[in-house]
């Protein structure tokens, strides 16, 4: 590895989101942003090429709120593709119309047309993201969330001296639109990425990285806030930084009990706060992102590095790596995901919902269907409860609210069809699956257990599921088959992390449990975009309460039409 001195020479220091130096009024304010999608030729690994943007920035603008404020953000849409934007995290109360996911809670906002998203950020605080959520798009259209707590309330950790945020990316060096197409047309996993990246940027470990190098100055003696998060279509990934540990504090905008590691695991969705303290030799250290991966599935496991540098080291110092779990690593992966608790204090409670009015269970499956123009003769494909979800041609939300008959059904099976040995050995035969817009019907203010389970049809795979609209308690998790009557007895109902995606174990089982008290159309998808477009998705009518505070809004005029 040929890493000189004067290589960094170019290398830009950026510094932002620093505490202080973004202004923030001290109300509940109404903050409104201009999100200007348009296409930009921008170069990485001596490849420059169009990319969609928000404003021409790669990673996009961070969005920075407070608790309690109102966003209006006005997507307006230049480039070529349909866009929807989506605000990852966020709750969205009554308000699916600003959630985002095309065709699931509204129709694109299509080519010189524009949509104002508007929302209000009640009762979460911490690290989201925003991205788009239609095509393979959010590759380069993402950004981050910041929501600070309101006026005069600490963290409940001790406070950082400054802040950044650290987008995980991946980077393809020809158009990601054209990579899927091709993969959709043969039938097979589209090309790799060809690069991992650390806020857009892939660092010195690939070629012409001179200026694509993200670094971060820091001061001996202070402590930073890291706001990270995995931005990737499809790896999992572990980050750490050469010689500093780093204390979780937060996970998917929700405060945890503070634990210290040398390295983290975050799948495609999550966010994670952790503080570090610059507290070693002042040097040049790297800070490392790589994929985990457990079964033998070619991925892109290329490692994007960013630089930790001291102030006052000149950039001629060679940065040392960190120690980084093996790729396919499972019990660091295991022993890191179980030391996720939630707070749990009078002022951030843990209301894990203790009886359950609905017990869901769903298996997920790879699987093979027919498809006579494909190079094999079939098409990959990807189920839950065996029934692989067919995007329909108008919002769901809509279809829902102004009961338009024919586009869905609410006959999502609460149980696999046919139930067999889910992790037994590989299943390769009759892969089949079927095909249907169909979601599940949940009464409004009812308590739901949703057991998500791996199968071995055609190879058990890790897969992080995100829950649109709510945050649900991860109250438990394992290897194997779910035993129904053994595992409930193991599981955490005092301080289950809880979160908005969580990593469904290669092989293994998770149980969430979540109120449902938030009326609408709320996607639930694996959040690897291969399994999403795969059709390994379905979503939750959850019906209007009988007070008038508990139905869904009405949808904004500007609200865009298919
Ligand atoms: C973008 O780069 C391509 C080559 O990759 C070039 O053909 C095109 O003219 C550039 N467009 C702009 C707007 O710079
Ligand atoms: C949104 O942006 C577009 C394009 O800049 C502009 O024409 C439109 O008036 C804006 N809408 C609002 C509500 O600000
Ligand atoms: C957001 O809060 C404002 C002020 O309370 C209210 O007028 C508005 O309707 C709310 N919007 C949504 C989408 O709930
Ligand atoms: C995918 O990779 C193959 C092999 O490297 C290459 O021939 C092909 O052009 C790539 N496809 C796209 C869309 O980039
Ligand atoms: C990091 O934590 C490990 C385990 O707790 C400890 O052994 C090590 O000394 C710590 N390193 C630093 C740099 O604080
Ligand atoms: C990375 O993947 C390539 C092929 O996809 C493989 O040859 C190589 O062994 C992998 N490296 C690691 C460290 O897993
Ligand atoms: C991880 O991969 C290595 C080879 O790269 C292998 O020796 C080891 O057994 C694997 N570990 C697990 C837990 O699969
Ligand atoms: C499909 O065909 C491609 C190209 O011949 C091959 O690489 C791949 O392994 C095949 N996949 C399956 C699932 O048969
Ligand atoms: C399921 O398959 C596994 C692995 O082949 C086997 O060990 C286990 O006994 C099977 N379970 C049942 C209930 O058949
Ligand atoms: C899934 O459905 C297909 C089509 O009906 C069927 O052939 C297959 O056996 C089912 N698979 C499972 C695992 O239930
Ligand atoms: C929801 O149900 C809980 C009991 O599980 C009850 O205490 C609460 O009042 C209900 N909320 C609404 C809005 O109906
Ligand atoms: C954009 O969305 C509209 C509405 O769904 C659809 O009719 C149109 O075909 C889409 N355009 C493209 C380029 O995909």
């Amino acid at each position: 590895m040929a890493i000189r001195g004067t290589f960094f020479s170019g290398l830009t220091l950026l510094f932002i989101g620093f505490l202080g130096f973004v202004c923030i009024p001290a109300e509940a304010a109404t903050k409104k942003y201009q999100f200007d999608v348009q296409v930009k030729n921008v170069s990485r690994l001596c490849h420059a090429k169009p990319i969609v943007t928000v404003n021409g920035r790669f990673p996009g603008p961070t969005i920075f709120v407070k608790e309690g404020d109102r966003v209006q953000i006005n997507v307006t849409n230049h480039a070529q593709y349909n866009m929807s934007i989506h605000w990852h995290g966020l709750k969205q109360y009554r308000n699916g119309w600003a959630d985002g996911p095309a065709y699931i809670t509204q129709c694109p906002v299509q080519t010189g047309s524009n949509y104002v998203y508007d929302f209000n950020v009640t009762g979460q605080r911490g690290t989201l993201w925003w991205h788009a959520h239609i095509l393979w798009l959010r590759a380069t259209v993402y950004g981050a969330i910041v929501i600070l707590p309101k006026q005069g309330v600490p963290f409940p950790f001790p406070q950082p001296n400054r802040e950044q945020t650290i987008l995980l990316g991946e980077w393809w060096n020809t158009d990601v639109e054209e990579v899927v197409k091709e993969g959709t047309n043969l039938g097979v996993p589209p090309n790799m990425s060809d690069a991992h990246t650390i806020n857009g940027k892939p660092g010195p470990l690939f070629p012409c990285s001179e200026k694509y190098t993200f670094a971060m100055e820091v001061e001996l003696g202070k402590t930073y806030l890291l706001r990270i998060i995995n931005a990737a279509l499809n790896d999992e990934l572990f980050f750490a930084i050469a010689g500093h540990n780093m204390t979780v504090v937060e996970i998917d905008a929700v405060y945890t009990k503070p634990f210290t590691t040398q390295a983290l695991l975050i799948a495609p969705g999550q966010t994670t706060n952790v503080l570090v303290q610059a507290n070693q030799v002042p040097n040049r250290y790297f800070m490392a992102a790589r994929p985990f991966i457990d079964v033998p599935i070619p991925i892109d496991n290329r490692t994007a590095t960013a630089i930790l540098q001291y102030k006052g080291i000149p950039n001629t110092i060679l940065p040392k790596l960190p120690i980084l779990p093996a790729s396919n690593d499972s019990s660091f992966v295991m022993s890191y995901n179980k030391k996720l608790r939630s707070l749990n204090t009078p002022t951030y409670p843990a209301n894990v919902p203790l009886k359950v009015d609905r017990k869901l269970f769903y298996t997920i499956g790879l699987g093979r269907n027919d498809c006579p123009t494909c190079v094999n003769g079939t098409r990959l494909t990807a189920s839950l409860n065996n029934i692989s979800f067919v995007m329909p041609q108008i919002g769901l939300l809509q279809a829902h609210y102004f009961n338009t008959k024919g586009v869905f059904r609410t006959d999502f099976p609460d149980k696999p069809p046919t139930p067999f040995n889910y992790t037994g050995a590989p299943l390769t035969a009759n892969l089949g699956t079927i095909q249907g817009t169909r979601l599940s019907k949940i009464a409004f203010n009812s308590t739901v257990e949703l057991v998500l389970q791996d199968t071995s049809l055609l190879t058990v795979e890790s897969h992080p599921f995100h829950l649109h609209g709510y945050n649900f308690f991860v109250v438990g998790t394992g290897i194997g088959n779910f035993d129904p009557a053994k595992d409930p007895a193991k599981y955490n109902l005092v301080d289950p992390p809880e979160r908005n995606t969580v990593g469904v174990p290669t092989g293994g089982w998770t149980a969430i449990r979540f109120l449902a008290d938030n009326p609408g159309v709320w996607f639930l998808h694996c959040h690897l975009e291969l399994h999403t477009g795969w059709g390994l998705k379905t979503a939750f009518v959850v019906e209007d309460g009988p007070g008038k505070d508990q139905t869904i809004l009405p949808p904004p005029k500007d609200l865009p039409q298919c």
